[in-house]
């Protein structure tokens, strides 16, 4: 379900590298949307909806993943957000309300396109067909040096890393590159934050611009 008139919600997606503090700023920002009155709903990719969730585990914890292509990668993660923009996202922007989105398709262009190789034109090209005309009105990029990423990363508590949790420098290396070139090329749509900040510096930030480009 494309969307067919504007609708009166936002939606603004968060992306960055593992570690670079996306969950902690999208607590944030919804704590201090929803008190000024604004009804907040986030999303994780992928996963989000039952369907998306089936499809996060093949990709992230499936044993036998480190066999999966780029291709198959590519058309899965854009397959959970297609359902998660019809099933939740769409729904929710004409309801009026803010969606705030832990990554969206610059995630697929930076990680698929950029770091894993892909060609630009296909990746932007199913891309778009997996999303529509829903594009983010303001997509944060949250930037920090790949070895604070990394060190972040080993302090999480989680189970075992998982399988993208597991690749080298060199490839988050090339997804930070991809996002600062990003943000350099909409500077309309991509708001470049400086992650190494305190949480609540990095928030600060965040709002101000938020406020500025909403209005
Ligand atoms: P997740 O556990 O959600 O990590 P994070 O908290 O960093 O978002 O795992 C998502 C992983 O999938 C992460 O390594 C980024 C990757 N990813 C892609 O490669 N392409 C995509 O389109 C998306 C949405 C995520």
């Amino acid at each position: 379900m494309p969307l067919k008139t504007k609708p009166t919600g936002r939606l603004i997606s968060f992306e960055g590298s593992e570690g670079s503090g996306k969950s902690t700023q999208i607590s944030l920002l919804a704590a201090h949307l929803q008190k000024i009155g604004r009804d907040v709903i986030t999303t994780r990719e992928p996963g989000g909806t039952e369907i998306g969730e089936q499809i996060r585990n093949i990709i992230v914890h499936n044993s036998k993943g480190e066999e999966m292509c780029a291709e198959t990668e590519l058309l899965l993660f854009t397959a959970a957000r297609a359902q998660l923009v019809r099933e939740v996202i769409v729904p929710a922007l004409h309801a009026g309300k803010y969606v705030l989105s832990d990554r969206y398709l610059d995630s697929s262009t930076v990680y698929q396109g950029i770091a894993r190789n892909l060609a630009a034109d296909p990746v932007a090209q199913v891309n778009r067909f997996a999303v529509g005309n829903v594009m983010p009105d303001i997509t944060v990029v949250i930037d920090v040096p790949t070895e604070v990423s990394l060190t972040r990363l080993k302090q999480r508590v989680t189970d075992l890393p998982d399988r993208m949790e597991r690749e080298n420098v060199d490839f988050y290396n090339k997804v930070r590159e991809g996002y600062l070139l990003l943000a350099k090329s909409m500077p309309d749509r991509v708001i470049l934050v400086d992650g190494t900040h305190t949480s609540a510096q990095v928030a600060q930030t965040i709002w101000e611009h938020v406020r500025v480009r909403l209005g």
